[in-house]
C-alpha cells in the first residue's frame, strides 16, 4: 500500500545564474523533501522570457538549471524535475486563470511594481510581466500542491494563488488545493552584499552585490571581504537586521551553509574582529561552492542525461497535471476531444 504524501511543488526561472540567495531561499530544503512529499521541481522557462532579450543565453541558463537542480541532492528517481515549457498544461490553464483574475490584484504585485519601476514606463512593460503570477498560480494549483518552498520575495504571488484558487473552487466546487508557503525564518531574503538593504538579485548589474553558484573561488572571496559591514566601535558581530545588515546578511549566509542556527554562531564568533569573520565566511563558502561545482561539473558535462532527466520529468507532469486540467475543461463546459 501506499502512503499519501502531501505534494510539493517549487521553480527556479533560468533568466541569469543561479545566486547564492536562490540556494538559500528555496533550493538547500529540496533534497531533505523528497522522502516525506511527492516533489515537483521545475525549470520555469516561460517566465525566464518575461525579462527575455537576444542576449539571454536561455538555452545554457536552462541546462545549468537542470544541473544545479541535480548537484543540490534532487533525486530523479524519488522527485520530478521537468521543464514547464515541455508541460503545455501550464499555458492552458494560464489563459483560463487570466479569466478568474482580477487587474487590480496584478497590480498591487510589488514584484512587477519594482519591475515596471525599472522600466519605468508601461509602454515598456510586456504583458508577460503583468501576467507572470498567473503562470505562477497555474504552475502551483495543477499539481494539487500543498507546500511551496520560496523566498520572502514570492509570499505575495502564493497569496494570489491560494485568492484565485478559492475563487474558482467557491464556483466550482473543490477543484484546487490551497497551497501554502514554506518560509523559514533564516535565510529568506539574502541581502546584496555591497547594498544589505535591497535584495541579493540575478539581475543585479553590479555583480559585486551578487555570489553566483558559478563564480570562481578567488572572485568569491574578494566579494566576502569587500562586503558592506559599519562602522559600530567597538565593533561587534551580532544579529540585528535593522541596525547591523550587512552583518545579520553574513550571519544568515554562514547559517545557512554551515547548517549551524546563529545563535550557536554568534557563540563561537565571540570577540573576533569583522576581518576575521568575512575570512571565516569566505572560507566557508569558498569550500561549501567547490564541492557544489565539482558536482555541478559532473551532470553538465552530460547533456543526454539532462535531457533524458527532462524527458521522463514531463511525461510524469504531464499526465499529472492533465487530470486537473481536465476537471478544469469539464467544469467550465468546454467540450472534450476525447469524450
Ligand atoms: P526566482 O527564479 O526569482 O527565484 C527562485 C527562488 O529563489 C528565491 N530567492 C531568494 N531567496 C532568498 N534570498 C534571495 N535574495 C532570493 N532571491 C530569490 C525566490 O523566492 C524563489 O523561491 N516566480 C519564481 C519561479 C516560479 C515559481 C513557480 C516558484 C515559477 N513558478 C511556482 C514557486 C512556485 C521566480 O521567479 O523565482
Amino acid at each position: 500500500m501506499t502512503s499519501f504524501k502531501p505534494v510539493l511543488f517549487s521553480a527556479i526561472q533560468p533568466s541569469g545564474n543561479i545566486t547564492i540567495g536562490n540556494y538559500i531561499g528555496t533550493m538547500r530544503h529540496w533534497s531533505k523533501m523528497q522522502n516525506d512529499y511527492n516533489c515537483f521541481y521545475c525549470i520555469a522557462d516561460l517566465h525566464a522570457l518575461t525579462t527575455y532579450n537576444k542576449h539571454s543565453c536561455l538555452k545554457k541558463s536552462i541546462l545549468d538549471t537542470i544541473s544545479f537542480y541535480l548537484a543540490c541532492g534532487v533525486d530523479p528517481n524519488k522527485s520530478i524535475i521537468f521543464i514547464q515549457s515541455h508541460v503545455y498544461q501550464h499555458s492552458q490553464l494560464n489563459w483560463i486563470l487570466n479569466c478568474f483574475s482580477q487587474f487590480s490584484e496584478l497590480l498591487r504585485m510589488n514584484q512587477f511594481k519594482m519591475k515596471r519601476q525599472i522600466k519605468n514606463r508601461y509602454e515598456k512593460t510586456n504583458v508577460g510581466l503583468f501576467n507572470y503570477p498567473i503562470l505562477m498560480a497555474s504552475d502551483i494549483l495543477l499539481y494539487q500542491t500543498n507546500f511551496v518552498p520560496v523566498g520572502r520575495d514570492q509570499k505575495q504571488h502564493i497569496e494570489l494563488t491560494r485568492n484565485i484558487a478559492y475563487r474558482f473552487n467557491s464556483l466550482y466546487g473543490d477543484i484546487f488545493t490551497l497551497p501554502e508557503p514554506l518560509i523559514n525564518e533564516c535565510g529568506s531574503k539574502i541581502m546584496s552584499l555591497l547594498e544589505p538593504n535591497k535584495k541579493m538579485s540575478k539581475s543585479d548589474i553590479n555583480k559585486n552585490n551578487v555570489i553566483f553558484l558559478l563564480d570562481d573561488i578567488s572572485s568569491v572571496i574578494l566579494k566576502i571581504k569587500q562586503s558592506m559591514t559599519d562602522s559600530e566601535q567597538p565593533c561587534r558581530i551580532y544579529y540585528d537586521i535593522e541596525r547591523k545588515p550587512g552583518i545579520s546578511n553574513l550571519l544568515e549566509i554562514l547559517s545557512a551553509i554551515t547548517n549551524k542556527n546563529i545563535d550557536i554562531l554568534l557563540k563561537e564568533l565571540q570577540g573576533i574582529m569583522y576581518r576575521e569573520f568575512k575570512d571565516i565566511v569566505a572560507d566557508s563558502l569558498s569550500k561549501f561552492l567547490y564541492k557544489m561545482q565539482k558536482s555541478y561539473i559532473n551532470y553538465r558535462c552530460d547533456e543526454s542525461y539532462l535531457k533524458k532527466v527532462v524527458y521522463e520529468g514531463a511525461i510524469k507532469a504531464r499526465l499529472k497535471s492533465e487530470k486537473t486540467l481536465q476537471n478544469v475543461c469539464s467544469k467550465l463546459g468546454l467540450v472534450s476531444l476525447f469524450k
